[in-house]
């Protein structure tokens, strides 16, 4: 089967980039926004689809509220264009859902539909990130398919690292998908992010025989969470601090 990128060969096409993880809560969605203010603060053209579509509400955090999301495009009221919505920030969500209605769960015909109505409005963006649920389920696989490649973010944390291990394996021996990147994050240390990346690099060119280039790393940063309680994003909100320059050099290495 040709896959989306072969298709979209002769366009200009974003870079898209699924940002994954095997355990929940290692920072998807905020180091996602923080890459998305600092690339757009650069001029370039970005948009996170929120396909966490469970528990995402990236636009709640960002205090936007979207007037069309994937529950429309979902049910045929929308087009997948008509659910971009803008922020302050400079940069364009398409919210999983918007409001308290529940989305459904999807298919992966619909996944697939996402997919496809996504590539045509890949020509517009210079990045697309695709902020998708932790752990193995049916949405990596459709959306990793599509991506340039898969973001994996671990962290130290014995149990992130083998979560993660288990995606990349899954994508691999199952779908034969091999282009998975590495972002640490949440380590006490630039030693100990490195060490949480050789951990993983080692067990998957033994066992997997692939190579997890690393993207970068980011610490775990009380400031961190002092920007989430201002309603801000770190890279905003602590701009002069060494955080803000780890998440600007994982940007640049995308
Ligand atoms: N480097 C960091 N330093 C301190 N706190 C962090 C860091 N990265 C993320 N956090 C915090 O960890 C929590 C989880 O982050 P986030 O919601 O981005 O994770 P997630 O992977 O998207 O979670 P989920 O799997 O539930 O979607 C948030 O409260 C966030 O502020
Ligand atoms: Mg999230």
């Amino acid at each position: 089967m040709m896959s989306q990128n072969q298709l979209n060969l002769n366009t200009k096409r974003a870079k898209v980039i699924a940002i994954a993880s095997g355990k929940g809560g290692v920072g998807k969605t905020s180091l996602t926004l923080n890459m998305s203010v600092t690339l757009a603060k650069q001029g370039k053209k970005v948009l996170i689809l929120d396909a966490d579509l469970g528990l995402g509400n990236v636009d709640v955090q960002l205090g936007v509220t979207p007037k069309k999301d994937l529950s429309h495009v979902i049910a045929g009221t929308a087009r997948l264009q008509d659910a971009i919505t803008p922020t302050p920030l400079g940069f364009d969500i398409i919210a999983g859902r918007s409001g308290s209605d529940t989305l459904p769960f999807l298919t992966n015909m619909e996944r697939h539909n996402v997919v496809k109505e996504l590539s045509s409005i890949a020509e517009k963006y210079d990045y697309i990130f695709l902020d998708i649920a932790a752990g193995v389920g049916d949405e990596i696989l459709v959306f990793a398919r599509f991506a340039d490649y898969t973001a994996l973010i671990a962290t130290p944390d014995p149990s992130s690292i083998t979560d993660a291990y288990a995606v990349i394996k899954l994508l691999k021996l199952r779908h034969d998908i091999t282009n998975c990147k590495i972002i640490v994050n949440q380590a006490g240390s630039e030693v100990d992010a490195l060490r949480t990346y050789e951990k993983l690099k080692i067990a998957t060119e033994r066992f997997l025989q692939i190579d997890t280039p690393l993207i970068g790393y980011v610490t775990n940063d009380t400031n961190y969470m002092q920007a989430v309680r201002m309603q801000k994003l770190v890279v905003d909100a602590f701009a002069h601090l060494n955080i803000a320059r780890l998440i600007e050099n994982v940007a640049s290495k995308l």
